[in-house]
């Protein structure tokens, strides 16, 4: 169990490896312990490279639509994307980097899950591992029993972790997205401006309002969620994901689930580094 300080200092190094490039220079013989994940979001793809201890290295990524719900539906473009933030990150680190992880959501089999390895491979890494999506969150959180709702672009996933391994696990339809089209009615804007509006942290006083309901939709679901999976009725829950952003995400989730709710600094970063933490 890592305490909140703990990952709030990883997540706090990850972002500023993306924002200001790699934490330090890496030596040839050191590059072949590095471990690099690869997140396929509906939002964006994300690489996340980490050292032999864990500790952030290099990050970056790219807004992309090239995947949907955790489902490849444009395998060129992702492939693309994967390769330049492959070759971007070798640039920035000076050496190159050979094997990758990725995650899914949990339940995705078969063919969905395999294109996901085709992706990695397509951009000339080996694939180590195909992590469940919060198996790797909980690996930042360094939880081995818990409870993680994970608020993306396009769906909420709300999974209970029992030894370190998903006990129960259920992906809801709702995600940042849905606030944006409520900004988007609401304002009579594009989708465009209303994503812009949203992330606005200036806007988010009046914003916020609009978005609750949302917020307390997706709080109720997750709460019903964990009564059918049976999480013990104290325990409390981890919010991540982009969506999870506003201020005041954590107490409107609290007031309806009446439970602890915790959420990391930079939730949009947790499951992609527990993906590179996961690597080997
Ligand atoms: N500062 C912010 N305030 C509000 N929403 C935000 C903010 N930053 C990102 N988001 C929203 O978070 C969502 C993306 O989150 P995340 O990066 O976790 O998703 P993803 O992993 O790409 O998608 P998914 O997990 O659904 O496949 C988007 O809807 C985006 O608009
Ligand atoms: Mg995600």
């Amino acid at each position: 169990m890592r305490s909140i300080d703990e990952v709030n200092e990883l997540l706090v190094a990850f972002n500023q490896c993306v924002l200001e490039g790699p934490a330090r220079t890496i030596s040839e013989t050191e590059a072949s312990t590095l471990r690099v994940g690869i997140d396929l979001g509906t939002s964006s793809i994300v690489i996340a490279v980490v050292d032999e201890a864990g500790l952030p290295v290099y990050g970056a990524l790219e807004y992309a639509k090239a995947v949907r719900d955790g489902l490849v539906v444009d395998y060129i473009g992702a492939v693309t994307i994967t390769r330049r933030l492959k070759a971007e990150a070798e640039a920035a680190l000076g050496c190159s980097l050979t094997r990758a992880a990725a995650a899914v959501p949990p339940g995705t089999l078969g063919k969905n899950k395999d294109v996901v390895s085709h992706v990695l491979e397509g951009a000339d890494f080996e694939v180590t591992a195909i992590y469940d999506e919060p198996t790797a969150a909980a690996k930042v959180l360094g939880l081995v029993n818990g409870a993680v709702v994970d608020v993306g672009g396009g769906t909420t996933g709300i999974t209970i972790i029992k030894r370190s391994k998903v006990s129960y696990t259920v992906d809801e339809p709702t995600g940042g997205s849905h606030m944006t089209l409520v900004l988007s009615g609401s304002y009579g804007i594009s989708q465009e401006e209303a994503e812009t509006l949203k992330r606005d942290a200036s806007q988010e006083r009046e914003v916020y309002p609009l978005v609750r309901p949302v917020v307390e939709k997706m709080a109720t679901i997750s709460a019903n969620a964990l009564i059918t999976g049976k999480y013990r009725k104290t325990g409390p829950v981890y919010v991540v994901g982009g969506a999870t952003n506003f201020t005041e995400f954590a107490d409107t989730f609290k007031k309806v689930v009446g439970r602890e709710v915790i959420k990391p600094l930079y939730p949009e970063f947790v499951t992609p580094l527990g993906i590179a933490l996961g690597s080997s």
